[in-house]
C-alpha cells in the first residue's frame, strides 16, 4: 500500500533536468532502433495466423515529470510496423516509458489505434539485463481500457512485455497479450517479437536544449 504523503502538491526543488541522464534502466532503450526480422501471431476466424514484420522504434526523453513529491524520468516512444509482404501499416503504438528513481518502478503506458490503451507496471532485474512490464483488465493500477467492440468480440484480459538487453547492444522483446476471442473456448496468446538495432542516438530532452526551442 502507498504511503501518501500530507503534502502532495510540493514538488522537489533540486530536480536534475538531464533527462536521459536520468533513465536508470530505460537508459539503454533510448534512441531510434529498427529490427527486421519480427514475428506476430495473431487472431483470425480460421486459426492463429503468423506474419513476419518489419519495425522501427523511436524513443526520444522527455522533460522530468514530477507531480507533488513523485517524480518520473521517461521516454516518449511511437512503434511503427510494417508486415514483411505490404506497404500499409501493420501495427502502430505510442507511449511513455517512465521510470520512478526512488521506487525502481518502470511504466510502460500503450495506445493503439483499435481503440485500445494501457498502463503496464513492472521492474528491471537486479542485473538491469531484463525489465517485464504487465497489465490486467480490471486493475485501477495497471490496467487495459478498450471500446465496445474489443471488449465484446477480443475482450483482452491480459498484456506482458518482457525486453532483454543484449550483450551486443540490440535489445529483444516477447509481448503476450492474452484474448478472448468471441466463439472460442480459451484465452488466445497473441504474441509479438523482435530483436531492435540502434540506428541513431538519441536527442537531449527539452529542457537541456536552447531555451528557443519547442520542438517536442
Ligand atoms: C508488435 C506488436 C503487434 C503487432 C504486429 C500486432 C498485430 C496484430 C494483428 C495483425 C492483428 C489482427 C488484425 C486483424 O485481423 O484485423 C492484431 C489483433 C489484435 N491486437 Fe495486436 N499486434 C501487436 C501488439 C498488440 C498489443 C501490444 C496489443 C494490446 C495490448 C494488441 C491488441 C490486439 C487486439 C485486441 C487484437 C484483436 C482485435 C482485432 O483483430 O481487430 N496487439 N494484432
Amino acid at each position: 500500500m502507498i504511503q501518501v504523503p500530507d503534502d502532495i502538491f510540493t514538488e522537489p526543488e533540486d530536480v536534475d533536468p538531464d533527462g536521459l541522464a536520468n533513465l536508470g534502466p530505460l537508459a539503454r532503450l533510448a534512441g531510434v532502433w529498427e529490427g527486421r526480422a519480427g514475428v506476430d501471431i495473431n487472431p483470425k476466424a480460421e486459426g492463429p495466423e503468423r506474419r513476419d514484420f518489419l519495425e522501427r522504434i523511436e524513443m526520444q526523453p522527455i522533460d522530468p515529470q514530477a507531480n507533488g513529491p513523485q517524480l518520473f524520468y521517461g521516454l516518449r516512444y511511437h512503434v511503427h510496423i510494417l508486415a514483411s509482404d505490404e506497404d500499409a501499416t501493420f501495427h502502430d503504438q505510442v507511449g511513455y516509458w517512465l521510470y520512478e528513481p526512488a521506487t525502481g518502478l518502470i511504466m510502460q503506458s500503450l495506445a493503439i489505434p483499435r481503440g485500445q490503451v494501457a498502463l503496464a507496471g513492472g521492474r528491471a532485474s537486479d542485473d538491469g539485463k531484463t525489465i517485464v512490464v504487465e497489465a490486467k483488465r480490471g486493475s485501477t493500477e495497471f490496467g487495459i481500457a478498450s471500446t465496445a467492440f474489443l471488449e465484446a468480440a477480443f475482450r483482452t484480459d491480459a498484456y506482458r512485455l518482457e525486453i532483454t538487453f543484449n550483450a551486443d547492444g540490440t535489445w529483444s522483446y516477447v509481448s503476450d497479450t492474452m484474448l478472448m476471442v468471441k466463439g472460442q473456448d480459451e484465452l488466445f496468446r497473441h504474441r509479438d517479437r523482435n530483436t531492435l538495432t540502434k540506428v541513431a542516438d538519441p536527442r537531449t530532452n527539452p529542457l537541456m536544449r536552447p531555451p528557443t526551442t519547442i520542438e517536442g
